[in-house]
């Protein structure tokens, strides 16, 4: 069964859903996609806001970042906020966040390729590896995703709302892949088009075409303000936060004098009072 291309035995069970049909409905969910961003894009105006912030903050630059630099934050942003979703100081949350990230995109990368190469009568010789993987990814999608859902998301662990409260835009993107997910198993398991692929294709359409309301575009503009939040801490700029000075040195305790007289000549840094609990909820 988990080695069963399930796209390559629709047109087995109904006539009306060719391999044609569902290369027709997955390039139409790519074309929403894009769709979608660039009307979300253009609706919040967030590309003109991220220039105009990013030219507003290199005229009050005290730092110059050089080319090499600004490749190095590039790398460090893909590695470390895209591949390892550095960004989550809570490690549940981080590990929910990586198990959905990396099932999603297993999941439609294989799709896409059980579609396109093997949807038709050579389905019975998809090689077992895209089966498997596209099974594992839902899976994965489906730990991280209810994990997230019944235990970390802010509504429950931090604002005790119940489970099944249910905020419709907020919620949109991780109930949409979570049905998208569990119905492609429940499909698959079941060996038929029937009710659970009617759900499946539900989900996917809420999934893909409610990128505009939804929060699927975080994929593409969390990386950018990340690479962003790095550029401007480079550049002196740092998103005009104040700098924590250095509280030992002569011109802070000739500035402040109360430093010297409360805390000593050369006081701790206690570091940001933020970090001092862990972080639980976040
Ligand atoms: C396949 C790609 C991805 C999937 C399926 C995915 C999934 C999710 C989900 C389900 C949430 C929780 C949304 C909610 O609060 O309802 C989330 C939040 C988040 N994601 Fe992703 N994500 C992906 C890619 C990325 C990338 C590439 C980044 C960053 C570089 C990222 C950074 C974040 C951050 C920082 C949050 C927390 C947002 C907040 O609480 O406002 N995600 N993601």
């Amino acid at each position: 069964m988990l080695t069963t291309n399930p796209f390559a035995e629709l047109a087995n069970v109904s006539e009306l859903i060719s391999p044609t049909t569902m290369q027709i409905y997955a390039v139409l969910m790519f074309l929403l996609v894009v769709g979608g961003t660039i009307l979300d894009i253009v609706h919040k105006k967030s590309m003109k806001y991220f220039n105009e912030y990013t030219d507003k903050a290199a005229a009050k630059a005290t730092r110059q970042v050089s080319a090499a630099d600004m490749t190095g934050m590039r790398v460090k942003v893909l590695t470390s906020e895209v591949l390892t979703s550095s960004e989550f100081s809570n490690q549940k949350r981080r590990m929910s966040h990586l198990l959905t990230m990396y099932g999603f995109t297993l999941f439609v990368i294989t799709s896409a390729i059980m579609i396109f190469f093997y949807g038709d009568a050579s389905g019975g010789k998809t090689p077992a590896i895209w089966p498997v993987l596209w099974h594992l990814g839902a899976l994965m999608l489906c730990v991280g995703g209810y994990w997230f859902w019944f235990a970390i998301r802010v509504d429950v662990a931090a604002e005790g709302k119940k489970w099944y409260d249910i905020a419709p835009k907020a919620d949109m993107f991780i109930l949409s892949l979570l049905g998208t997910c569990t119905f492609a198993l429940l499909w698959s398991f079941t060996s038929g088009a029937g009710i659970f692929f009617l759900l499946f294709l539900i989900s996917s359409l809420f999934l893909f075409g409610g990128v505009y309301w939804s929060k699927f575009a975080h994929m593409f503009f969390k990386p950018a303000a990340a690479y962003q939040k790095k550029v401007l801490e480079a550049n002196g700029h740092n998103q005009n936060l104040p700098y924590v000075p250095d509280l030992s040195s002569a011109e802070v305790h000739e500035k402040y004098p109360d430093i010297p007289t409360y805390m000593g000549k050369n006081p701790p840094n206690m570091g940001p009072g933020i970090r001092r609990e862990p972080a639980n909820h976040y």
